[in-house]
């Protein structure tokens, strides 16, 4: 590293800025569509938790291989699906209501581990999207009959964001 280089903790700083800002730009696009929020990757349910305070009336399912987020940042167990991701989301096709907005937040320090994960994981969560959903996500998804949207100008870390159709 040298004198410019962003620091760990100015890249994480980067990053959760832009999360919060593409979050709240969701909760914008989304407000008069209904139906439940997905929370791909509940991780320490950082995130989790700002859904849950964006939409106080939804029902908001997480997911992820195990539970490391606190009582008050996770969903009730009903709306907890603990497992890969190729079998949770796959299993909740027909369960739910379609998804207003997927928030997949799935990314790891392995760029291409995540690359391989973006080409399954986006037709597992386009099949739960009501028409007109907003997917929100750390790394690229897409989708034929997605639209990408730029969301939120002026961020220091790339966050994408796409229209279902
Ligand atoms: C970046 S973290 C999520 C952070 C979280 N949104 C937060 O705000 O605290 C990504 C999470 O996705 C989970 N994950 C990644 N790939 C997965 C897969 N194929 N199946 C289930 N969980 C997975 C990881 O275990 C990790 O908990």
């Amino acid at each position: 590293m040298n004198d410019t280089s962003p620091s760990r903790l100015e890249r994480m700083i980067a990053r959760l800025s832009a999360q919060k800002a593409f979050l709240d730009f969701a909760a914008s696009q989304v407000r008069d569509l209904p139906g439940p929020i997905l929370e791909i990757g509940l991780g320490k349910g950082r995130t989790f938790s700002h859904l849950a305070k964006l939409f106080p009336s939804r029902e908001i399912y997480a997911f992820d291989d195990g539970l490391r987020a606190p009582a008050d940042s996770a969903p009730e167990p009903a709306r907890l699906a603990l497992g890969d991701f190729r079998l949770t989301l796959a299993a909740m096709r027909g369960r739910i209501a379609p998804a207003a907005l997927a928030h997949a937040d799935f990314g790891s320090e392995d760029r291409g581990f995540d690359a391989g994960q973006a080409v399954w994981l986006a037709p597992l969560i386009a099949a739960l999207m009501a028409p007109g959903g907003l997917v929100v996500s750390d790394r690229a998804l897409s989708m034929p009959g997605w639209t990408p949207l730029a969301g939120p100008e002026g961020l220091e870390w790339t966050y994408h964001a796409a229209r279902a159709g």
